[in-house]
């Protein structure tokens, strides 16, 4: 059979890293495809550079929408990125008639309903496996092996930046700005690292992540992000003393059976405070790994490289695979883009963060006086928060030789965003509070 025609819009890191594993593994691909996948056109504007890489094997223009309109071509990669150029591709692609494989999470994230809906009216097929934890295979795994659960909840360190920046700062004892120097240096961290720093990549993430767990549209505007510029060396410190590690975890948790209104999904990204003795908590530097927890199969770990040209390239060419084998078939018969039939997605709300249920650990610069811990605790114990564990350092370790302030470290029970907003507020008017107070999350996996 004639080898099914790829067209690649995008030749950078993950084009390129996709041309060269289809080449160097055709043989092998073509045997588990049932039939051959060809590159036969590649774009990007910088056509010689794009030229010295595939030679005369496949047409090469600058043009995207060159490889849109030829009709020879089935499938279409978007490999470029962002947002705005990406979205009128895929979506003119999709209008062509043919199958579109992505890496790009923010469009997914954001147009990704409209995109979706797009697809089925042209009963074509839109796969993304590369947009979430690059090499790991968890879209198929929650799609596909995942399907007999009710999945409970996901959590997963799914953008490697940040995990490199965290591994170095509990390793070295650095700073957050210090680490990101370093990791710019080293080329984990782009130029301009603020979707990696300020939790917008791993949210991306996390949405496509809840849309397939639970059968609910796309709803990135509902996530709440906070990345992990505010976090210190300090606090990586203490946390480690208490038996936990700082990771920047996306989550999304069904919420269930406590009153209408905080029924529905979580969708959260923040620093997190997870047991030492997890595997997750384990996971360092640029690796990712996704925790997934099902009724049925109990709690599930997929660990790998989240980024890079044949990590990523592996995933694209899974799809790329997958599309082949199904190209001929019937739309109604395929898997279904966000796992569930489109008829049966169901508007579940995300819910506010004020209704989310975690536990926290807070740290409080306080006057080392008697009667502060009392009046701490009492405002806890009035909004209905439960202390699970506390420690205070000496204040000559905190302040130096004679200092009067010190740190009061509390692990809490689980409490609602909502009661420890309120909580917060009270302790932070306190006069014995001397800095703002710093909240970390904290989730126990277990
Ligand atoms: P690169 O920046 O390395 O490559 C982008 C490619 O698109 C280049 O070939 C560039 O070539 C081309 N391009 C850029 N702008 C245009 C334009 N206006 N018109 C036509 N071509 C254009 O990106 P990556 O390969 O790193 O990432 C690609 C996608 O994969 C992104 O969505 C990214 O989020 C995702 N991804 C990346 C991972 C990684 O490890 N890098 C991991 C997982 C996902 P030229 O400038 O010559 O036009
Ligand atoms: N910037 C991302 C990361 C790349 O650091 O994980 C992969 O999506």
């Amino acid at each position: 059979m004639k080898p099914i025609q790829v067209g690649l819009m995008g030749l950078g890191t993950v084009g390129a890293g996709v041309y060269e594993v289809l080449r160097r593994n055709h043989e092998e691909i073509e045997r588990r495809a049932g039939r051959g996948i060809q590159v036969a056109m590649v774009s990007r504007r910088d056509t010689a550079r794009a030229r010295a890489l595939v030679g005369d094997t496949a047409a090469v223009v600058a043009d995207p929408r060159e490889i849109i309109r030829h009709p020879d071509i089935d499938i279409v990669v978007e490999l470029i990125g962002g947002y705005q150029l990406a979205r009128e591709l895929v979506l003119e692609a999709i209008a062509a008639g043919k199958h579109v494989v992505t890496a790009n999470k923010a469009l997914l994230a954001v147009h990704g309903t409209e995109i979706f809906e797009a697809a089925q009216r042209h009963g074509v097929m839109v796969a993304f496996e590369a947009a979430v934890a690059g090499g790991i295979p968890i879209i198929k795994a929650l799609r596909e092996g995942l399907t007999a659960n009710r999945i409970q909840w996901i959590a997963g360190i799914i953008n490697g930046t940040t995990n490199f920046i965290l591994s170095e700062m509990r390793d070295k004892g650095l700073d957050f700005d210090v680490v990101l120097k370093e990791a710019q240096r080293l080329g984990y961290a782009e130029a301009d690292p603020t979707f990696d720093i300020e939790g917008v990549d791993a949210a991306h993430k996390a949405t496509l992540m809840s849309a397939i767990a639970f059968g609910i549209p796309v709803q990135f505007d509902k996530a709440y992000v906070e990345g992990i510029t505010k976090l210190s060396a300090t606090d990586i410190r203490y946390a480690e003393h208490l038996g936990y590690r700082i990771k920047l975890l996306g989550i999304t948790k069904r919420r269930e059976g406590e009153g209408v209104q905080n029924r529905g999904v979580e969708l959260r990204v923040h620093p997190t405070l997870v047991p030492a003795k997890r595997l997750i908590a384990n996971v360092e530097g640029a690796m990712n790994a996704v925790v997934v927890n099902g009724d049925a199969v109990g709690t599930t770990l997929y660990y790998g490289k989240g980024a890079g040209s044949e990590p990523t390239a592996s995933a694209v060419i899974a799809d790329l695979v997958d599309v082949t084998r199904l190209a001929t078939s019937d739309p109604q018969h395929r898997v279904p883009h966000l796992a569930f039939q489109p008829g049966a997605l169901r508007d579940v709300s995300v819910l506010p963060m004020e209704r989310v249920v975690t536990s926290y650990y807070l740290r409080l610069r306080v006057a080392d006086q008697a009667g502060v811990l009392a009046r701490v605790a009492a405002i806890l114990a009035e909004t209905g928060i439960s202390i699970d564990a506390l420690l205070q350092r000496e204040a000559d370790e905190v302040g130096g030789e004679g200092s009067t302030q010190t740190d009061l470290i509390i692990l809490t029970h689980e409490a609602r965003e909502g009661a420890m907003n309120t909580a917060m507020a009270q302790l932070q008017g306190l006069p014995s509070v001397l800095a703002p107070i710093v909240r970390i999350r904290k989730e126990e996996l277990a």
